[in-house]
């Protein structure tokens, strides 16, 4: 039986490009030289006999590249985040796409937390000013007190939800917004951004990003949470608009802001490394090696679901 082929999108940890390699003829669409010309030149050869497309969260599959491959059935995306899969046109060819839900969700909310402690704290710059040998006289400037405070979550999935749940460990108050109303341990339904935003210290953006969610982070939220709050995205770049961000850090209008994602990663705008008041992270939300694993494993297993015959373990469409 001739292995299945499949086109991988981007690299994978070591372990996990062994093991695609072990089961399938991976075609390293990644490594092409990205011009035009190449590109198809790639997929004229490889198209016809494509069956799968294995990707990332940061990846996905544009609609260009699933119309090219006649033979796709099955889109395998490594991370949880499928918006920069298109949707409309798998569905409209009736191919599967599967995501890596749950396994990283603990690894993204300990980091939005980290992410709070580290802007509320500043303790990247007290670790750099520590570091300096300038410790001297008053010492580094007094912060602002995290725990006991009240924090808001716009998008109560998986991962917003392990947000909360590690807050209520802060003694913080939790109010959130979601589609609807969900079943939580007393935290405060606030449907509306704006509403959210004042009322809270933190925001924390842990949604999935839609059409309907692009900016839901807008000045008027900036505004509301305030000059002295604190707004940490580990969801996607697109939910934030940056340019009203950087005004409000520029401004003084917003206390500080703690970023994983960035619009046009790793090209994120340079206007970010000027800024007041923020922690940048290079997307390493779900980035350890525990749950790499995971991921990879899950992403595989979708893939051999998949061909044989079996249900998706974590279907999208
Ligand atoms: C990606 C992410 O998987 O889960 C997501 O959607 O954003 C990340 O964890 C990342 O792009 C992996 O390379």
């Amino acid at each position: 039986m001739p292995k299945i082929e499949l086109l991988q999108m981007g690299a994978y940890p070591a372990g996990d490009e062994v093991a695609l390699n072990a089961e399938y003829v991976v075609h390293r669409y990644f490594e092409v030289p990205d011009t035009a010309a190449q590109k198809a030149a790639f997929l004229a050869k490889v198209a016809p006999h494509v069956r799968a497309i294995a990707t990332r969260g940061d990846l996905g599959a544009p609609a260009s590249l699933i119309n090219a491959l006649p033979a796709l059935e099955v889109i395998s995306v490594y991370g949880v985040g499928y918006d920069a899969v298109d949707l409309p046109a798998a569905r409209a060819r009736g191919i599967r796409v599967t995501n890596t839900p749950d396994v990283l969700t603990g690894d993204v909310a300990d980091l939005a937390v980290a992410m709070w402690l580290m802007a509320r704290r500043r303790l990247a710059e007290a670790e750099v000013w520590a570091r300096s040998g300038d410790w001297s006289g008053a010492g580094f400037p007094l912060t602002r007190r995290a725990f006991g405070g009240r924090a808001g979550i716009l998008g109560l999935g998986r991962i917003g939800r392990a947000i909360g749940e590690r807050l209520v460990g802060f003694g913080m108050a939790v109010s959130y917004s979601s589609r609807t109303e969900k079943p939580t341990p007393g935290w405060v339904y606030r449907p509306d951004p704006v509403a959210l935003a004042a009322g809270c210290d933190v925001l924390f953006v842990a949604t999935a990003a839609t059409a309907q969610t692009r900016h839901v982070v807008n000045a008027p939220v900036l505004a509301a949470l305030g000059p002295q709050g604190v707004l940490v995205n580990i969801s996607r770049a697109a939910n934030v608009d940056e340019q009203a961000l950087l005004a409000a850090l520029r401004a003084g209008t917003l206390g500080g802001a703690a970023l994983d994602v960035f619009d046009g990663e790793p090209n994120y705008n340079p206007a970010f490394r000027d800024v007041p008041g923020l922690v940048m992270l290079p997307h390493i939300g779900s980035a350890t090696q525990e749950t790499r694993k995971a991921m990879g494993q899950l992403m595989r297993d979708n893939l051999a679901a998949h061909f044989a015959g079996q249900p998706l373990l974590t279907p999208v469409v």
